[in-house]
């Protein structure tokens, strides 16, 4: 790897995700990794600098996740964040204990005064707002050790041996509410860890085609899943910067799309100077989802019908075992999948699915966009020339409408819920609102209600309105959309859509729900 490193180790807090944004954000390359990786792992990988994340458990428990006391010998600066922090403070010969009164347990904003001498703290005010969310308390600092921040109502709430680099901090600094939280991880990353800067999307997207040149070779050839959302086209643009008219884009209208979306997709593309092959597979598709009900369960026949659709392509177009698949997974589809650090199984992303016979056909399976954030993808995009409306398009999952249609799936079904949702977004653009709301869209519940139409009894379906604002999809804020505009959509909806009889609005964030309801 030809840039710096950061090491995310996590403990399973719910902000870990977004501790690696903001390393990021400030220009240094992270992973974030499972606390059960071993020493020797990170000793290869020689990150810079290493941040122990957040976590539900307390340290002092026999059950609670430790690491092994070696990574304070390897000479690289640590920040720990919470729970890291008392795992910092316990296993350096500390005494951590549950918090005896309300006042040492902190959940929120909290006054904090820091010694701006530390150069955690260089150059920020003295005083400010942190946020913090913890139960346990350091009753006692290890040797080495100087208190760096307090509370009011707690004395230690940072401390810091520089000597050593060493930094724990009892608040979340990667959190928004924490004032000057991503200064105090710029602080750690240059003022302590030496960092250079080197991760920048220029030098990444120069980095990544060199690379896929080489793993492809000069022959090879790659069939890429195209949905015509951002991530793969993007995709799209960074493979045919590397291979050229080697690349064989496959779009499949698996008749889960928006209204009009395949049309769309397919005139994007055929602007562009890129194979493309449309294969309309709606009848595939929904022959094997009648009758399921199970999210997980639609996810990964959804996963696996695109997995067989790919082979047949890569068939028909003698695409061989020298050559590779290639699809635009990105980082929050592998943690929330289950599959990066500690996080839990959210739901599995339809790219992560993939049926063996595929992963047989092909020499190999490309994913070089697995380690970035929407918004670097977005940056990756604009890198490399794409134009503008694919790059800021609202994200639309591969499962299409097969994640926005509540319980089984029926063609009938996907045309309401199509007619609904085109209404909605119609809508939106009127109001103006597209460009301020990341996602949006209409979502049918399995859900019948009774109304009165025209003097009449109605039966029929709950339609959901779905609206979020965020940076990266890993949390997402439900959108503040004026009433007068919901009025509009759900009048022009209820009237001109048969099957919806009433329309409601999601005012949940993510978390606790997700943007998607399945
Ligand atoms: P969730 O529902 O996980 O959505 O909060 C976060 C973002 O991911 C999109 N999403 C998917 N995209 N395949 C995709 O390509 C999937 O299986 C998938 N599931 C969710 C979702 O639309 C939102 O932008």
């Amino acid at each position: 790897m030809s840039h710096q490193l950061v090491i995310v180790l996590d403990f399973g807090g719910q902000y870990n995700q977004l501790i690696a944004r903001r390393v990021r954000e400030c220009g240094v390359y992270c992973e974030v990794l499972p606390y059960t990786t071993p020493l020797s792992e990170l000793k290869r990988r020689s990150p810079i600098g290493i941040i122990f994340t957040g976590g539900p458990d307390s340290v002092y428990l026999e059950d609670a996740p430790h690491y092994d006391p070696a990574v304070f010998q390897l000479g690289i600066p640590i920040l720990g964040i919470c729970y890291g922090c008392q795992l910092m403070a316990h296993t350096l010969g500390g005494r951590v204990t549950e918090a005896q009164n309300d006042s040492a347990r902190e959940y929120g904003k909290t006054v904090t005064y820091y010694d701006t001498s530390c150069k955690l703290f260089h150059a920020l005010p003295q005083q400010s707002i942190s946020w913090m969310s913890h139960g346990d308390y350091m009753a006692q600092v290890p040797e080495g050790f100087a208190l760096v921040a307090h509370s009011d109502a707690c004395p230690n709430v940072a401390i810091a041996d520089e000597s050593r680099g060493f930094y724990g901090v009892q608040f979340h600094p990667e959190v928004n509410h924490t004032e000057n939280g991503v200064e105090m991880i710029r602080n750690f990353l240059y003022q302590v860890c030496g960092a250079a800067g080197d991760w920048n999307m220029g030098d990444f997207c120069k980095r990544t085609v060199a690379q896929l040149r080489e793993q492809i070779g000069p022959e090879g050839r790659v069939l890429l899943g195209l949905s015509g959302g951002v991530d793969s086209s993007v995709l799209a643009a960074l493979l045919a910067e590397a291979v050229g008219d080697r690349l064989t884009c496959v779009f499949v209208d698996h008749g889960l799309m928006r209204l009009n979306e395949g049309d769309e997709v397919e005139q994007a593309f055929s602007k562009w100077n890129v194979n493309f092959v449309r294969v309309n597979a709606e009848e595939r598709f929904l022959s094997h989802l009648a009758k399921v009900r199970d999210p997980e369960r639609k996810r990964k026949i959804i996963g696996r019908e695109f997995g067989l659709v790919f082979v047949d392509e890569a068939m028909r177009f003698g695409i061989t075992k020298q050559d590779f698949f290639a699809q635009g997974t990105i980082y929050p589809d592998v943690v929330e999948s289950g599959m990066g650090g500690q996080s839990a199984k959210i739901k599995t992303h339809h790219n992560k699915a993939l049926p063996k016979k595929l992963l047989r056909q092909f020499k190999g399976v490309l994913e070089p966009m697995s380690y970035l954030f929407k918004d670097e993808v977005r940056q990756l995009g604009r890198e490399l020339g794409l134009p503008e409306y694919l790059i800021s398009r609202q994200p639309f999952p591969g499962p299409g409408l097969g994640v926005r249609i509540l319980g089984s799936i029926t063609k009938e079904k996907a045309d309401i819920l199509r007619q609904a949702d085109f209404i909605y977004r119609d809508e939106i653009a009127k109001a103006g609102l597209d460009s301020q709301i990341s996602q949006y869209f209409a979502v049918l519940t399995d859900s019948y209600s009774v109304g009165v139409m025209g003097d009449s009894r109605t039966y029929a379906y709950v339609l959901a309105l779905r609206a979020v604002t965020t940076d990266d999809f890993m949390t997402a804020d439900w959108a503040r959309i004026p009433f007068e505009v919901l009025d509009r959509a759900s009048r022009r909806i209820v009237n001109q859509v048969r099957g919806v009889n009433r329309v409601v609005y999601d005012v949940t964030s993510k978390p606790p729900a997700t943007v998607e309801w399945e």
